[in-house]
């Protein structure tokens, strides 16, 4: 099946005529599911079934974090799109000072609740200006989502302004290998793509992996990317 057909499927949402409008379909999507998976995962998988995806998610997460990341104490880690902050224990765990943005209110509220510890805003990532850099920054199943064109360059020089000179950028997303497919709601770019407009940030990619996981049967891409 086709990718943007299977992405279709799994969020049970079909092209409308209605113009998409990002930060009101989160929203309206994180009330809608609040309390659930459904919320950031394919809402035709049960709960129990997202868990383990995300955990499976979570994992190789981790594992490219301790690898990539040289920690010092006290470091800053941003997550961007993070959601209701399913990853921001294991963040927290690892020792870093952790700081969630995510445009969508009802996400942040329950994010604050599940991790104290961390500071959240609500943020379009494209205009974030924190005032600070980041030795880690995290875009999990985000930059997909963004199908406005300036909006997803945006929010690349958006990240680039935010990380550390030695800091590394960890995404997560299902990118395609053609370059004008366009979905309502979401809109993959090709490995090469990604390439060109890393490099015109003076980024690169220091290490690609690509997983499926265990229920949710899409392709996914992790990028490791850090300065040229
Ligand atoms: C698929 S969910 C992933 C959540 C989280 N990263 C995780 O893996 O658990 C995508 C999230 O990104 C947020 N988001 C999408 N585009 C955004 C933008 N331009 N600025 C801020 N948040 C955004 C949505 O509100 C949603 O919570």
């Amino acid at each position: 099946m086709p990718l943007l057909q299977t992405i279709r499927r799994m969020l049970e949402v079909e092209p409308t005529n209605t113009p998409f409008v990002a930060p009101q379909y989160w929203e309206m999507r994180h009330q809608k599911y609040e309390g659930s998976y459904k919320a950031i995962a394919p809402p035709s998988l049960s709960d129990e079934a997202n868990a383990r995806d995300w955990e499976f998610k979570e994992s190789r997460l981790l594992d490219v974090i301790r690898r990539h990341a040289h920690k010092r104490d006290g470091d800053g880690l941003l997550d961007v799109g993070c959601g209701t902050g399913m990853l921001i224990q294991g963040y927290s765990d690892l020792g870093f000072d952790v700081v969630g943005v995510d445009f969508s209110p009802t996400a942040v509220r329950q994010a604050r609740v599940r991790a104290p510890q961390a500071r959240f805003f609500v943020s379009e990532v494209a205009t974030l200006d924190l005032g600070r850099r980041f030795s880690v920054i995290t875009a999990i199943e985000v930059l997909l989502h963004i199908v406005d064109e300036k909006k997803w360059l945006d929010t690349l020089a958006s990240l680039a302004r935010h990380l550390d000179p030695s800091g590394v950028l960890v995404i997560i997303d299902s990118l395609s290998h053609a370059h004008d497919e366009h979905a309502t709601h979401c809109k993959p770019r090709s490995a090469e793509r990604y390439d060109a407009e890393l490099d015109a940030l003076g980024l690169r990619v220091v290490e690609r992996q690509q997983f499926t996981l265990p229920n949710e049967h899409v392709l996914k891409d992790l990028l490791v990317v850090a300065r040229a």
